[in-house]
């Protein structure tokens, strides 16, 4: 039996490309305000790259710069991870782009598609291979280009997302070092019509019509997304706690995925939670699919409200539908 090793952060860091997009931006492309984006969803600007740029160019200085914290060379990570709904093609996986990017001689790795569950399930990857003595130190990313599959002609997506990538290090845990604890993942499948791509994979290839028709961007049905969303986010949340006899008031931090503010406060709302333990930056980056969590988690620790020791909740809902949650102290 393969004995189970203590995990942790040992490095992170995210990154978004300098230009931005604001709501008054979107103004000028359809019918829309500020104020209706604000009020709908809380997001103010997001960054969007500038055209040739793809997903592994924004996670590299990210990765690069979580290794550089976990204090790593390329050659220690045996193990490389990349959540991501935005691959800078089908194949090779951004994976692959990024080893020979970073050098990473010794690691294997793939890409894996959970849509904005991408860095909550591609954590649980890195940190099981870590676990089981696969690998000494795993390189896990959350990263999206979502404006390659935004239409800037349909209001009701094109103000919603962004594009940004972060990373982590996972590395063994000291006998008394803050580690990963647990996490509660759930998919189902019914609701993949509710938020989808519908061409460019095998079921329809690109071809005129598709290109005509505008199927090679994101599709959503944003009301049943919304109350899938604050219903499972406040379940999972829940479920996860309840597992280890702790409620809201236990946490030190709470980091959900970045798609609305209204849904984020909802789950806060569920359990219990102060305003002041709530981590919401969606304003200035709107939802980067995987790479809102990485996002979030950096920005908290900048400003100081994440700290070592702090026990900390993460959650993340998206297409599939995927539905996550990890309970983890933090390590740095
Ligand atoms: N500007 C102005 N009006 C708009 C816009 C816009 N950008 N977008 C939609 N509207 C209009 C609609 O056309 C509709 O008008 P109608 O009543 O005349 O038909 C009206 O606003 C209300 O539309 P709804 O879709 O019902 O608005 P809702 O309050 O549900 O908000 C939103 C829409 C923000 C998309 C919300 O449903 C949402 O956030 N859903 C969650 C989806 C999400 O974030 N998904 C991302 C990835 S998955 C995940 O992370 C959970």
């Amino acid at each position: 039996m393969v004995t189970m090793r203590p995990v942790k952060i040992s490095g992170l860091s995210a990154f978004v490309p300098p230009h931005v997009l604001t709501n008054e931006d979107i103004e000028k492309l359809v019918d829309t305000s500020n104020d209706w984006i604000l009020q709908r969803t809380g997001i103010r600007e997001r960054h969007i790259v500038d055209p040739g740029m793809a997903t592994s160019d924004i996670a590299l200085p990210a990765a690069r710069a979580a290794m550089e914290e976990a204090g790593i060379t390329p050659d220690d990570i045996g193990f490389i991870v990349v959540g991501t709904t935005t691959p800078d093609t089908i194949f090779p996986s951004t994976a692959c782009v990024l080893q020979a990017k970073i050098g990473a001689s010794n690691a294997w790795g793939f890409d894996l598609g959970a849509a904005c569950s991408g860095f909550t399930y591609a954590l649980t990857v890195g940190w099981q291979m870590v676990a089981s003595g696969a690998a000494e130190h795993a390189l896990v990313v959350g990263a999206d280009v979502m404006s390659s599959i935004i239409d800037y002609t349909d209001r009701s997506t094109c103000v919603l997302f962004g594009d940004g990538a972060g990373a982590v290090v996972l590395s063994v845990a000291g006998p008394d070092e803050a580690r990963l604890i647990d996490f509660a993942h759930e998919i189902d499948g019914h609701g993949g019509p509710a938020l989808c791509m519908p061409a460019g994979g095998s079921r329809r290839p690109a071809s005129h019509e598709t290109i005509d028709q505008r199927m090679h961007f994101v599709k959503q049905e944003g009301a049943t997304v919304f109350k899938f969303a604050v219903r499972k986010s406040g379940e999972i949340a829940v479920r996860l706690l309840s597992k280890h006899g702790l409620t809201g008031a236990d946490l030190s931090l709470y980091v959900s995925h970045q798609a609305n503010r209204r849904i984020i406060e909802a789950t806060a709302e569920r359990i219990g939670l102060a305003p002041e333990k709530v981590v919401i930056n969606l304003e200035r980056y709107g939802n980067t699919t995987a790479g809102t969590i990485p996002l979030a988690l950096a920005d908290a620790r900048a400003d100081g409200r994440l700290k070592k020791g702090d026990l900390v909740l993460l959650t993340s809902v998206g297409a599939g539908f995927t539905v996550g949650s990890i309970l983890l102290r933090w390590s740095l």
